[in-house]
């Protein structure tokens, strides 16, 4: 059997400075789509796979974040005296059980392998996944439980991996592909964010792992990689030295890369189309701005 995965590490330590002016007071985590912060959808999708314990790898100015997921009793108390039970609703999806949440500080931006190193003590002899809430995933079954799934068939490290254009490739980890079986592929190597025309292939790491505690023991030891920083990728690729499985998983879903401002509007529209309250106002409005577009042109 193998162990079950029930814990998730988020790190939010990043100053989301492609966001500047808005993140000099709000952490990138909490801008919105439609109505719900970046985080949410990261926890609504670690939920669904099973994750029980919520690690968040935070950094100065992040308290919004550990507010958000307060209990709010006030507020809670005001909306049922009058009669606000959706909105309850909506808040409930935010409350934390008491002890399922931890923050721990990654002092230095050191890279994101650093940053899922500062978490170590909070994981024991387990496999746990860890979660970037800039990558936004729609899909009918979560990324994350995908993996799950797969993982539990499988075992290894696991990365959610996706085809992008080969020039865009040095924007990711890359899968160096031993053998691919379709969803599944065999990684004999990973490369982060390869100098353009160096890829070895175009299947670029998604932000979903599922990672054995070897790697934290390789992360001890991790020296600096692209761009000076200790990088998870590395870690990973390492398994791969000493012999343990590393698979990518081809997941169900269309990925929103919400760390870019043309990413993060495109999610806008696409979160706002697929809401019931939304789609029929929405969709009149993008339909006008394109009819009227194409007659000036
Ligand atoms: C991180 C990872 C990279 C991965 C990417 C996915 O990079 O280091 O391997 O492909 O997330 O979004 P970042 O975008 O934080 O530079």
């Amino acid at each position: 059997m193998r162990s079950k995965v029930t814990k998730a590490i988020f790190p939010v330590a990043g100053m989301g400075t492609r966001f500047l002016p808005a993140t000099k007071s709000v952490p990138k985590e909490i801008m919105t789509l439609v109505d719900r912060p970046l985080i949410q959808y990261a926890i609504d999708e670690a939920r669904a796979a099973g994750i029980k314990e919520f690690i968040f790898v935070t950094s100065r100015g992040k308290g919004a974040l550990e507010d958000y997921f307060d209990h709010s009793p006030q507020l809670e108390s005001e909306l049922r005296k009058r009669g606000k039970d959706d909105l309850l609703e909506a808040l409930k999806s935010t409350n934390m059980d008491s002890g399922a949440i931890a923050y721990i500080r990654q002092h230095k931006a050191l890279g994101l392998g650093h940053a899922v190193w500062c978490a170590r003590r909070l994981i024991a002899n387990e496999p746990f996944a860890v979660i970037l809430p800039d990558d936004v995933i729609a899909a009918e079954k979560p990324c994350l439980q995908q993996m799950v799934e797969a993982y539990e068939e499988v075992g290894g490290s696991m990365v959610a991996a996706m085809e992008v254009p080969m020039e865009k490739a040095s924007s990711y980890g890359v899968l160096d592909v031993a053998e691919d079986h379709g969803t599944i592929v065999d990684v004999k190597g990973m490369v982060e964010k390869p100098p353009m025309g160096e890829a070895p292939s175009n299947l670029a790491v998604i932000g979903r792992y599922i990672i054995t505690p070897d790697v934290l023991r390789s992360l001890n030891k991790m020296k600096q990689g692209a761009g000076g920083e200790i990088q998870l990728t590395d870690a990973i690729a390492q398994e791969v030295e000493e012999g343990r499985g590393v698979r990518g998983l081809r997941f169900q879903g269309q990925r929103f890369d919400c760390g870019s401002k043309a990413g993060f509007l495109q999610a806008t529209v696409a979160f706002g189309l697929a809401r019931d309250d939304l789609r029929d106002e929405l969709q009149d409005y993008l339909t006008e701005l394109m009819t009227t577009n194409k007659a000036a042109q």
